[in-house]
């Protein structure tokens, strides 16, 4: 019944009941929330608000950072604040980025959106054909950050287990319904081929984790260029800096340590800033599971145009 789609407020409500009387279920069954096709992060999520997302009214100076859950979000929602907020950059405000770069389809801290001041930076995990309509009439810029899907499905393993607690099985389960797309965020192989074969109805720009992590700099200089910002070296050189891995694991307006706490609990052990790195992957699967998942790689992604990086030693 979970796997289908689900969308009235009452059978919502039901639902709700029969969980909360049922700890035990399967994390898809516990934690998803199916709706036009597409998982959903059950909690936190306004039922409301999803079914009208088409007539949400965009603007032309919002930004939107699109990635697939554990693709570098939290980066980039640092770069952004950074970016667009003078007060970040000087390190004289104290707002955590999720104030500056809320989350969109998770508004956990109930903000008006409609109210918010000009420019509104976004953070969504949402399919291409769930989004606003004023997206997909290139009102609005998009940077769509990916990920070698290897280590993606590392980190998302780590951060169920150790952060979100919706894991208790092993990597080798973890890893079936990472394939099967029955994870928040849906299927891996599907997000990517969708936001990349509908680009041309957006203003998009791709980005690739492993390229800023290479080349942060040079990743920065394209997004500004896409984004119209114009800034000093100096400030750039600044943005480079706080946006480093270990300085954004010691900034509590970035390494997400108060949201752990508030919204998980003491027993959350996990980060969100967990390595950073790229081949993680060779850590934790096995020859076996390598192969599996390069031949369903290969199957899925033969004629697709974006190319990954899987090693940190690779050009
Ligand atoms: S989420 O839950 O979808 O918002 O997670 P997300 O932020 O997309 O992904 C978390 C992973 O991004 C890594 N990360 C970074 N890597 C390198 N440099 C910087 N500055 C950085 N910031 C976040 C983070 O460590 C997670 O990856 P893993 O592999 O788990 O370390």
């Amino acid at each position: 019944m979970w796997y289908e789609d689900l969308t009235t407020h009452s059978t919502v409500t039901k639902l709700r009941g029969i969980m909360a009387g049922n700890r035990n279920m399967e994390y898809a069954d516990s934690f998803l929330f199916k709706f036009k096709g597409y998982h959903f992060g059950r909690e936190e999520l306004d039922i409301g608000f999803i079914e009208n997302l088409d007539d949400f009214v965009i603007r032309e100076s919002d930004v939107f950072i699109i990635t697939y859950p554990k693709s570098g979000t939290s980066w980039f929602q640092q770069l952004l604040s950074l970016i667009y907020f003078e007060e970040h950059r000087k390190g004289i405000g104290n707002l955590e980025t999720v104030d500056q770069v809320p989350f969109f389809e998770y508004n956990f801290r109930k903000m008006d959106f409609v109210e918010r001041p000009s420019p509104r930076l976004f953070a969504t995990h949402l399919p291409y054909y769930l989004v606003p309509r004023g997206l997909k009439n290139k009102k609005a810029k998009i940077i769509y950050i990916y990920r070698n899907p290897k280590d993606v499905m590392c980190s998302y393993f780590h951060f169920s287990k150790n952060v979100t607690l919706q894991v208790t099985s092993s990597f080798e389960e973890f890893m079936e319904q990472f394939l099967e797309g029955k994870v928040l965020g849906s299927l891996w192989f599907d997000h990517i081929q969708g936001w990349y074969e509908h680009k041309s109805l957006f203003n998009i720009q791709f980005l690739m984790y492993e390229e800023m992590k290479k080349d942060l700099k040079g990743s920065l200089s394209k997004v500004c260029k896409f984004l119209g910002k114009e800034l000093s070296e100096e400030e750039m050189d600044s943005i480079v800096r706080q946006a480093t891995f270990q300085n954004m694991k010691y900034d509590p307006r970035a390494n997400y340590k108060n949201i752990i706490k508030t919204r998980y609990g003491l027993e959350a052990k996990g980060h969100f800033l967990r390595k950073g790195t790229i081949g993680d992957w060779k850590n934790h699967m096995t020859v076996e599971q390598n192969e599996r998942f390069d031949k369903i790689f290969q199957r899925k992604m033969k004629d697709f145009p974006l190319k990954f990086i899987w090693d940190m030693n690779e050009e």
